[in-house]
């Protein structure tokens, strides 16, 4: 492996190895085949998948619906994004949607253009009152897109224009009215593109933007509340950053990425095990030279941290939880049916990891590399480690790495980031 490992961020993601990656591969490597496939179980932003991309064949697989986009865009995509790619594929059709829902929503947009230039008070007393799917609407104008009738008939045929899902679900809650305009318009043009591929570097572009532009701490757990005055000013910045802008910055990482590969990579959007078993009845595992697996290691739900990047690329008019103390929706607007991944469950989190073992030893000869750290749902680590031992003969390397955790890790006593030592569990037959 050459020193430059290549990076592309689309998504500020909750344990994505990007910065662990030159010790990560370092370590990996010995086991690597050339001309056998490595299989990315968890893939999470493919940023291992798409580190190894220049050398081997990448098998990616996620449960979540975003994350093949993103795949699909890092490890499918060989070509490069032109100076006037985004004029000649998108513009049209982004402008001509654009002035459609600024129609619709013209006097809103308007206030919301006014107040954000003006006193925080001022612009919460609109905020907290404009229109919003789960608050009532009086607007004659606008009345009819909150009706239960209007939505159903979107859950039928979403594609329908107008594309108008993060204005009715989102605005003056994780967006402003205006950036969420310019994500359903930009939604809308996506769409028209035929290749599959490119509209997959598209939503990663628009993935990059809505994490960029949103009202919170960087995840979409939940947005920032207006409770005090520095809140209050934060939330008015996060509403004013252009949704636009970043897409096209993210559009322009792509024109130097380029990187060719002399593989077929393939996405899947699967549980972890149906893509074992399909891969078996396809007798393709002797295919494969190693399993890369980065399950999930906390509590914490990557459904719920990302519903919202789940929602732009199923675009799907879902629908929204109730509240669970209170009349309304969640607080966090959550999609119903969440996948709960059982890795991220104390009381399950040994069983899925014995399962996990169970099926890859009994289906395939394959080296398995396994990361966690030792400030995981399993604790001590020691116990995942004698697990791994009950199915195969297994070595550890060990490193001392602070790695993204949206908040939940850092220490709030302003002594910074705890250490925690990451763990490659390497598993051999
Ligand atoms: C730690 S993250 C992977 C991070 C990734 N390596 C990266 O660098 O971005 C764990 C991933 O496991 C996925 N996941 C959870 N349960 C799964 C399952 N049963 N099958 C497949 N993927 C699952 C989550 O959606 C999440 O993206």
């Amino acid at each position: 492996m050459n020193n430059k490992i290549p990076t592309l961020q689309i998504l500020k993601y909750m344990g994505n190895k990007r910065a662990l990656l030159p010790w990560l591969i370092t370590n990996i490597e010995p086991y690597l085949k050339e001309g056998k496939s490595i299989v990315d179980l968890f893939s999470g932003t493919a940023s291992v998948g798409y580190a190894l991309k220049p050398k081997y064949k990448i098998i990616a697989n996620d449960i979540q619906e975003y994350s093949s986009i993103i795949s699909e865009a890092l490890l499918k995509f060989n070509y490069s994004i032109k100076d006037n790619d985004f004029d000649n594929n998108l513009n049209e059709n982004y402008l001509s949607h654009l002035t459609l829902l600024e129609d619709v929503f013209c006097l809103y947009l308007k206030k919301e253009n006014k107040l954000l230039k003006a006193d925080p008070d001022l612009y919460f007393n609109f905020s907290n009152t404009a229109p919003l799917f789960g608050r009532t609407v009086t607007n004659k104008k606008l009345s009819q897109f909150y009706h239960l009738d209007f939505l159903n008939r979107k859950r039928q045929n979403p594609k329908s224009l107008p594309y108008i899902l993060f204005s009715l679900y989102y605005s003056h809650t994780f967006y402003s009215l205006r950036q969420c305009i310019e994500i359903d318009s930009l939604r809308y043009a996506i769409d028209q593109i035929k290749s599959k591929v490119k509209r997959s570097v598209y939503l990663s572009c628009l993935l990059f933007a809505i994490n960029k532009s949103v009202s919170s701490t960087g995840h979409f757990a939940e947005h920032l509340n207006a409770n005090s005055v520095s809140g209050k000013s934060r939330i008015m910045q996060y509403r004013k950053v252009s949704v636009y802008d970043n897409f096209l910055k993210k559009l322009n990482d792509f024109r130097g990425m380029c990187i060719n590969n002399a593989y077929k990579n393939e996405v899947y959007n699967l549980d972890y095990k149906e893509l074992i078993f399909k891969l078996k009845s396809e007798n393709r595992l002797d295919e494969v030279g190693l399993f890369y697996i980065d399950p999930p290691y906390t509590s914490t739900q990557y459904s719920r941290f990302y519903h919202i990047p789940e929602t732009l690329v199923k675009y799907d008019y879902p629908i929204i939880t109730k509240h669970r103390l209170r009349e309304g929706l969640s607080q966090g607007r959550y999609r119903e049916e969440r996948y709960q991944s059982t890795f991220s469950q104390l009381r399950k989190a040994k069983d899925s990891f014995h399962e996990m073992f169970r099926v890859l030893s009994e289906n395939t000869n394959a080296t398995l590399a396994l990361s966690y750290s030792d400030n995981s749902i399993i604790k001590p680590i020691d116990d995942l480690i004698e697990i791994a031992k009950q199915y195969y003969t297994v070595s550890i390397v060990k490193n001392g790495y602070s790695h993204s955790a949206q908040g939940s890790r850092f220490s709030s006593n302003g002594k910074g980031a705890k250490p925690i030592h990451e763990h490659i569990i390497i598993c051999r037959n």
